[in-house]
Parts: C-alpha cells; sequence; structure tokens
C-alpha cells in the first residue's frame, strides 16, 4: 500500500476526458432536432420559381411559397421539427395592412405547410414592421410609434396566422401589452388551444442588421430603441419576461443569444415556462464570414454556439443553422 492513501489530492478533471466514449458519458448539454426552428423569409410573389439569394446570410434566400415547399420537404426529409415565418408583402402601406390578409406571404405558407408537413410546428412571426411603408414594428404618431392602436393590429395578424393552420403565434413588435390582447383576441376566436410564444426579451441589437436586408424591414428614419430593450439591461429583462408571463405568454425568449447568455441563465432561473433563444442574422453572418475566410472551422463553431446556447438555458433554439446541421448530421 502506499502510504500516502489518506492524502489530499489536486483535482483531476482529466481523468474524465481521457477518451471520446468517457468524454460522451459525462457530457452534460446535448443538441437534438427537437431542439430546433429553422426560419424562412417568404415573398407574396405570383413567381413559383422566386429564389432571391440573401446577400449578408450566404446559404439563406427569400422564397415564393412553392420554393419554400421545396425547401421545407428536404428539410423535413433531415429531420427539421419545426420552422418560423417571416412574410414579405406584396405591397406595404402606413399601417401594414398585408400582415393580415388571408392572401399574404404567411398565410399562404401555412396553409401550404399544414397540408404537405402536417408533423411539422408552424409558428409565425407577428410584427408589423416588414408590412409598414416606414419599416418601424407599429402604427406611427408623428415620428413615435403608438403602443395601444398597434395592439389591434397585432392581433388582426396573430389571428389571421391561426386561421390559416399556425400551431404557434410568435409577436416580436416589442408592444407593451401585445400577448395579453392577442391571448384575449385568440381565445374569443376559437384557439384558446394556440400557444403563444413571446419575443419577451428582445434587445434593440445590431445585429438584426443582416435580417433587415432579408425581410426588407429596415426602418426609414431612426431606430427601435424607444421599444426593443437597451442591451445595458439586465435586471429589466427579468421585468419584461415576468410581464409576459403574467399576460399568459406560453414561450418565452431571450433575442439575441451569444451576446446574451448571462440574460438568458437569469431569465431561465426565474421562470418555469419554457424559453427559446433566437440565434439572430447577425450571429449566423459572423460565423459564416469568418468560416467563409478559412479563419474558422465551420462545423466546428456552429456546434458550439449552438450547444452554448443550450447550456445557458434555452429549450428550444431559432438558428438559421438548423437545416444546415440537420442535413450534415452535425444533430441527429
Ligand atoms: C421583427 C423581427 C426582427 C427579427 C426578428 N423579428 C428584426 C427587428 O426587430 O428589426 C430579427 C431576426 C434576426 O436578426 O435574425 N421585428
Amino acid at each position: 500500500m502506499p502510504e500516502n492513501i489518506h492524502s489530499p489530492s489536486f483535482f483531476r478533471g482529466r481523468r474524465l476526458r481521457r477518451t471520446d466514449t468517457l468524454r460522451a458519458l459525462v457530457q452534460e448539454t446535448r443538441l437534438t432536432a427537437n431542439d430546433l426552428i429553422m426560419p424562412y423569409f417568404v415573398v407574396n410573389t405570383p413567381d413559383p420559381g422566386f429564389c432571391k439569394p440573401i446577400e449578408a446570410m450566404p446559404g439563406q434566400s427569400q422564397l415564393s411559397v412553392e420554393q419554400l415547399r421545396l425547401k421545407v420537404e428536404k428539410a423535413v426529409g433531415n429531420g427539421l421539427r419545426a420552422c418560423l415565418l417571416f412574410g414579405i408583402p406584396a405591397h406595404k402601406d402606413e399601417q401594414g395592412s398585408e400582415g393580415w390578409s388571408d392572401r399574404g406571404a404567411v398565410q399562404q405558407a401555412c396553409r401550404m405547410l399544414k397540408e404537405n408537413f402536417p408533423g411539422l410546428t408552424v409558428i409565425t412571426d407577428v410584427c408589423m414592421c416588414e408590412y409598414t411603408s416606414h419599416g418601424h414594428c407599429g402604427l406611427l404618431d408623428g415620428e413615435d410609434v403608438d403602443n395601444d392602436p398597434t395592439l389591434e393590429l397585432l392581433c388582426r395578424c396573430a389571428l389571421s396566422h391561426a386561421q390559416a393552420g399556425a400551431d404557434i403565434v410568435a409577436p416580436s413588435a416589442m408592444m407593451d401589452g401585445t400577448v395579453q390582447a392577442i391571448r384575449v383576441t385568440l381565445d374569443a376566436n376559437g384557439f384558446s388551444h394556440i400557444p403563444i410564444m413571446s419575443y419577451s426579451t428582445k434587445f434593440a441589437s445590431s445585429f438584426y442588421g443582416p435580417f433587415r436586408e432579408a425581410a426588407e424591414s429596415a426602418p426609414k428614419f431612426g431606430n427601435r430603441k424607444s421599444y426593443q430593450m437597451n442591451p445595458a439591461n439586465g435586471r429589466e429583462a427579468l421585468l419584461e419576461t415576468l410581464s409576459d408571463v403574467e399576460e399568459g405568454a406560453d414561450i418565452l425568449m431571450v433575442k439575441p443569444a451569444m451576446p446574451y447568455l448571462d440574460v438568458l441563465r437569469d431569465v431561465r432561473e426565474s421562470i418555469l415556462q419554457p424559453l427559446a433563444s433566437y440565434q439572430v442574422s447577425g450571429e449566423y453572418s459572423m460565423l459564416m464570414a469568418a468560416a467563409a475566410n478559412g479563419w474558422l472551422n465551420k462545423d466546428a463553431v456552429i456546434l458550439e454556439s449552438l450547444t452554448s446556447i443550450k447550456r445557458a438555458g434555452a429549450d428550444l433554439i431559432i438558428s438559421y443553422f438548423s437545416e444546415y446541421v440537420l442535413e450534415t448530421g452535425l444533430v441527429k
């Protein structure tokens, strides 16, 4: 017997890192296809062949409903379980009225997806900025977005999405009282079974830059700082979350993801509801650009970034990499 069997030793963390199988046995966080939601940009166009690549988001395109069908067919074949739809209208106006049109891009896409892929969970983004001529997320009063009159428009959008077959509606305009207004509207119209995934903590982030090209939704003047949150505020993130819980949100969200993992963890510990996080356009573009330059290993950083979001506390991850990681088998 060695003499020192009772003496304290330092921590030998490497013992459990020695082989692939040992490392896998003690891995704490694992991504699966059930965690992922793929965003799509659907255009209201008479051209079924319409597929316009988004310059700042290599690999992503604006799609006609027919092109969406082809993409989703492949993705579902690879294991995709959920998607998030953004609509690009044929015409924009002050109110964003195509947002609640029965013939709008999202409404057409919902009907097509539910008919062709009944097992796919279809989530719809509920916001006005893609539909308004001024690019803001609600009705304007001068240069200000007028909160309460905007609620009625958001309710019309959410209801029309549910009527078109959406499984979940996801309001993202950051107007106060949105969740309650949509809950009341859905319940009054026979949609009490449709959950609301609230973009409860949405920061006024410059990481949305590429999205605004993709969704053609950049504000024509000013910025979104009077409704989206100050990136410097963590406590306020909890206030926004808890008030949406009170209003009846079924799923909460922190957006963007990687620059806000601390907020994600704090929110996780403050609520019992499922929590989503959105790896936004700028996060996608950064990794794709660095990978294209050979500066980062693409597959490795994609997997690391998604895993870190789940480890920090996300149950659901909205990511433009969803299709890719399923197609390549990085996530199963
Ligand atoms: C709509 C909306 C935005 C995003 C999701 N919903 C843009 C914005 O607020 O300007 C951003 C998504 C992304 O960057 O990938 N309001």
